[in-house]
């Protein structure tokens, strides 16, 4: 089964870097929508529903090297399997839009990009997964490793985050990489400007999204 665009719920997705601000970006974008009066939920991943929280708990607890890369993109992707048939499909067929804290491009990004799977197979993993899902819009925070580390005030880095600033830098060539690849629903945005100046941008891609949809 290949999703179509028939959803009436507009799908954006935040990717980036671990620190990138994607957290601040988010809920910024949740208060402005609810003002608006346009109903959203909030999906996080890995997490998001019942079984994908309990997958979670698996992920980022399991000390790093007891973990293999392949057991990491299966668990990522079967928790997306249940939060895309659970929450997000519903939702958007019901008209709510649905802002993911992360979606399929992470996996592609931090399997592929980081642990060195290949892209290919993982794009073919994450079609399964998704039911050939895709966001309408993914924004993505671009920034360097060592800026986002300088700024980020994680005291306890999870497993993935604490496995050092060559491995996000190598995270983050691959999301420029998709960045290419998929430029109809790909935002860059530079993410050493001041929150608000990427909250403005945010906003407008958003609105344009949601008038394009409508
Ligand atoms: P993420 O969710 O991508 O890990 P956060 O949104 O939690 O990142 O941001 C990490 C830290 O950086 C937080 O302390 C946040 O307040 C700060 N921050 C976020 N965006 C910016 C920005 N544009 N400029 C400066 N600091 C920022
Ligand atoms: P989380 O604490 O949610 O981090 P963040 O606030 O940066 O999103 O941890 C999620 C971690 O899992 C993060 O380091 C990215 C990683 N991840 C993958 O490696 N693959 C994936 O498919 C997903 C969704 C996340």
């Amino acid at each position: 089964m290949k999703m179509s665009t028939s959803n009436k719920g507009v799908f954006i997705s935040f990717e980036g870097i671990d620190g990138c601000g994607k957290s601040t970006q988010v809920q910024m974008l949740l208060k402005r929508l609810e003002e608006e009066g346009i109903e959203c939920e909030l999906v996080r991943e890995p997490g998001g529903s019942n079984i994908s929280e309990e997958i979670r708990n698996v992920l980022l607890k399991t000390r790093p090297e007891s973990m293999d890369s392949r057991t990491e993109a299966l668990l990522m992707t079967a928790s997306r399997a249940q939060l895309t048939k659970e929450k997000i499909i519903p939702a958007l067929e019901n008209g709510i839009c649905i802002i993911a804290d992360r979606y399929k491009d992470s996996t592609l990004a931090y399997q592929g990009g980081g642990r060195g799977i290949d892209v290919e197979y993982l794009i073919e993993l994450n079609e399964f997964a998704t039911y050939g899902l895709d966001p309408d819009l993914t924004i993505f925070i671009d920034i360097s490793a060592v800026d986002a580390k300088n700024r980020s005030n994680v005291s306890h880095p999870d497993r993935i985050e604490s496995i050092g600033l060559d491995f996000q830098e190598q995270v983050r060539e691959l999301y420029l990489a998709l960045a290419e690849r998929y430029p109809d629903r790909f935002v860059k945005i530079d993410g050493s400007n001041s929150i608000e100046v990427i909250h403005g941008t945010i906003w407008e891609k958003t609105i344009n999204c949601i008038n394009a949809k409508n």
